[in-house]
């Protein structure tokens, strides 16, 4: 049920993406009437300049993060098929997507995940025509190891189902959820080693539509940042016993990073 309407706000995410040249991202098909929605606020906080570099804005609507200095991890779903593609431009550098200091690079390639079909393997790279050296990059978890604990996660999306998209990156911490707790939600809907759940079970804290394709990340061993998750879907946004739902990245970890060789590094 729920998948199905996934597939309906893919649908009309790809309609959106395709007709507007620019963002608007859309009231998720699967919002339920306004009658009966509670102003959901995505619970996040401005993000301060520079505390989170890595950030990177996409063009038809999405986030991602910084993987090297040409390449940008993102979601499956929000790009089309692995090929050359120079319409995406990308935003780094700001928390203002207006600011006259912004760094903006336009894409020259996309790879999408091999067997990419809606469901699971939401990750992607793009990449950038020209590299971006003046910022640092995200790394990835290649282990289990920090699928766990308090994560953070940004983006530009809206504040609360159907609401506008953000001029400011925002931020907000999210507990994880255990892929059993989170299949209980999602009547089995999770694919365990793909996917990583975070969110209350009151809800009030998410993710939400147009910060797809950004991370989701924590603190390491070192206190260094690792991203542990892409942004990926959610039964609206920040819904009691609705986590939102990630991509795992570990679980992919070692395929991120033999695509980027591929693409050139
Ligand atoms: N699929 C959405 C997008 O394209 C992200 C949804 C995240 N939803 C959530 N409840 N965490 O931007």
């Amino acid at each position: 049920m729920v998948r199905w309407r996934r597939l309906i706000g893919r649908l009309a995410a790809a309609l959106v993406a395709v007709t507007a040249g620019s963002f608007v991202l859309a009231v998720p098909a699967h919002a339920k009437p306004a009658s009966d929605v509670t102003p959901y606020v995505v619970g996040g906080t401005l993000a301060a300049q520079g505390e989170f570099p890595f950030m990177v804005r996409l063009s038809m609507g999405c986030g991602g993060a910084l993987y090297s200095p040409r390449l940008v991890l993102t979601a499956a779903h929000c790009v089309g098929r692995t090929g050359t593609n120079t319409s995406i431009t990308a935003t780094l550098g700001v928390v203002d997507l207006q600011s006259s200091s912004r760094i903006q690079v336009r894409s020259n390639y996309v790879y999408r995940a091999p067997g990419y079909n809606g469901s699971g393997k939401d990750w992607a790279l793009i990449r950038l025509a020209t590299p971006v050296t003046t910022l640092p990059t995200l790394k990835i978890a290649t282990s289990t190891a920090y699928d766990n604990g308090t994560f953070t996660v940004a983006g530009w999306g809206a504040t609360r189902e159907g609401g506008a998209q953000q001029r400011y990156l925002r931020k907000a911490t999210v507990p994880f959820v255990s892929d059993a707790t989170c299949n209980s939600y999602y009547g089995g809907q999770i694919i365990a080693n793909e996917e990583i759940c975070a969110g209350y079970a009151s809800g009030g804290v998410d993710t939400c539509q147009g910060d797809s394709g950004g991370p989701m990340f924590r603190r390491d061993a070192n206190n260094a940042w690792i991203q542990v998750g892409i942004t990926s879907w959610g039964n609206g946004c920040a819904r009691p016993n609705y986590p939102g739902v990630y991509t795992q990245v570990s679980t992919f970890a070692s395929a991120i990073a033999s695509a980027a060789a591929s693409l050139g590094g």
